[in-house]
Formats: structure tokens, sequence, C-alpha cells
């Protein structure tokens, strides 16, 4: 054990769980994840992440098979991503986030695929239930990944302002950010995905209540349901203030061997561009969980207004 907050879960389980900061974030230790792992070994990474929302492994040493393998305990592997076309030969569930991919931007190197606040692909009616990222190739220093707590963010919000983001719809876009006319711009402006989810949803396993704005997929149509242009933009930006309080957050500094495993339907994240003047690569690779379509509070569903739900098997 090493710290005091550190939890066995059982006295017969084989895993820790160390907390990582006040509201989200534990790291699991105890677990290898290459090996076959018992259902009551699984069920208690599940409850932690339930609980902490991102939990974290160390010193793996995993590649793409066991990658997908350990994903599969806990529900269906999408394909890597909608708008994915060279995923690794084999692989068509790995979304490699390579650095080598993405080229230059304002100067420096791009070493994420998006380095805004974002919950992966909400531009989709059913937009993943978990992630899981592992680290393959790491700047010296920089590229750390942050999660914050939705969860939290809602629950700390004032009772009127929380009833009042119970109402809403916001409208989530996919927007391209590869370069205007190549290939990926293309297919991206011939496939759009937007959907209106609820601004408030409700965790299907846990019943939590999440406050599901970032950033990412809202900034581009930066509308909410009935509110026009302008109230749109300023209620979205005091949501997105909260929902991004340091407060709220946890950062992860990764390491050869490193993966987390995030709850989408509770966290948004945060890929911190401050590696791209270092002019090192940055290779991980993640692997997706199908998930179900979002309901708000009254228990209205989100609604699809381009594009198809994304399956996995
Ligand atoms: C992601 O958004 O899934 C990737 C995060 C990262 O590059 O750190």
């Amino acid at each position: 054990m090493t710290t005091a907050a550190a939890q066995k879960v059982s006295s017969e389980s084989a895993i820790t769980v160390i907390p990582q900061a006040g509201y989200i974030g534990a790291e699991i230790a105890g677990v290898d994840l290459s090996a076959e792992l018992s259902d009551a070994v699984v069920a208690e990474i599940r409850q932690a992440l339930l609980t902490w929302k991102v939990v974290f492994f160390r010193d793996q040493t995993i590649g793409h098979a066991e990658q997908i393998a350990f994903a599969r305990r806990f529900g269906k592997v999408t394909p890597a991503h909608p708008y994915e076309e060279n995923p690794p030969a084999g692989f068509p569930e790995i979304l490699p986030i390579d650095s080598r991919r993405y080229g230059v931007q304002y100067g420096r190197k791009r070493t994420s695929y998006d380095s805004s606040w974002h919950t992966d692909v909400t531009a989709l009616v059913n937009p993943p239930a978990f992630s899981i990222l592992r680290a393959d190739i790491l700047p010296t220093h920089g590229g750390d990944t942050a999660w914050t707590n939705l969860v939290a963010a809602y629950e700390n919000l004032p009772e009127t302002v929380r009833a009042f983001a119970d109402t809403l719809d916001a409208e989530h876009t996919f927007e391209s950010r590869a370069a205007q006319g190549s290939a990926r711009a293309e297919t991206i402006a011939r496939k759009p995905l937007r959907t209106f989810h609820p601004v408030v949803r409700v965790h299907p396993e846990t019943g939590e209540r999440a406050l599901y704005v970032s950033p990412g997929f809202t900034r581009a149509a930066r509308t909410i349901r009935g509110l026009g242009p302008r109230l749109s933009a300023h209620v979205l930006d005091a949501l997105w203030e909260e929902a991004t309080r340091a407060e709220y957050t946890v950062r992860f500094r990764w390491q050869p061997g490193s993966v987390a495993f995030w709850d989408n339907r509770a966290t948004a994240h945060l890929a911190i561009p401050d590696a791209g003047h270092l002019d090192q690569d940055r290779v991980l690779y993640r692997v997706t969980i199908e998930g179900d379509v979002p309901r708000g509070v009254d228990g209205r569903l989100s609604e699809s207004v381009e594009g198809d739900p994304f399956y996995g098997s």
C-alpha cells in the first residue's frame, strides 16, 4: 500500500485502489492486464471505475490484442472510430493517437488529435461508454492527459442552476480538424455526425447525474435548443467553465506501460498540448466500448440529427 488512502477492495481481493485526486482518478495496483482476469477482478475494476471515473494501471506489457481482449471484458468493442480509415493491420478496433499523423499547427507539432476538453465522440447518438488508452512512445516530458469528473461538476452547481440545466439539450457535432480538401475532411463532410444530447445525463449504471457538455463537440454548433445563438454561447461558456474547474480534475503522467481506462458517461478529458515545441513523438493506442443512447433526468433520450449509431462486437 503506497498511501494512507489506498483501499483493498476486500480482504480476498487481489487489487488495490489508490485514489489520485479529491474527486476523480485512482490507480489500480495488483493487476496484470496481459493475464486472463477472473470475473471477480473484472467486477472490482468496474466498481473502481464507476466510483473514480478514470483508473490507471502502471507497468503493463500488453499489445493491441491484449488491450482489445481486456476491453471485451467490459462490453462490446467498437471499430476504432467512425472516421478512422487506417487502423493497424489486423486490428480494426485500435485507434492510433500518433503525433506523426497530425503534422504541425501554429508552428508546433500536434501531439494528439484534439487539444480541447471533450468526451469521446459525443457527436454520435450512442457515444462510447468507456475508452482504454495505452501509452507506447512518449515525449521525455509533457504530453500528460487530464480528466474531469462531470458528476461532481453537476452536483456542486447551485440547485436553481441544476434545475435549469436539467431541461436543456445541446447540439454535438463532429468538427473536422483535418486539412481542408484532404481525404479525411471529405469523408467527414460526406458522413456528418450531429446529435442533440441532454445537458444533464443520468448514468445508466450509477444513476448519477453528469453535466454532459464539453467544448470539443459543442463549440462548433454552440447551440442549446430553444435558446438562440447568443444565449446558447453564454450558457455553454458558463457550463464548460464549471465542467473543467481544476478541483474536479486529475492529471496523469504517462510512462511506458501506462494504461488509462475511463467512463465517458461521467468524464471529459484533455490531451494537454504542452509538448509540441519539443518536437518529439507521442504515440498511444485507444479502444472504445459501445455506449447506450444518453437519457436526461426526465427520461428523454438523445436525438440523432445526422449519422448512424456506432455498434461494437
Ligand atoms: C483521447 O482524446 O482519447 C486521447 C487523449 C490523449 O491524447 O492524451
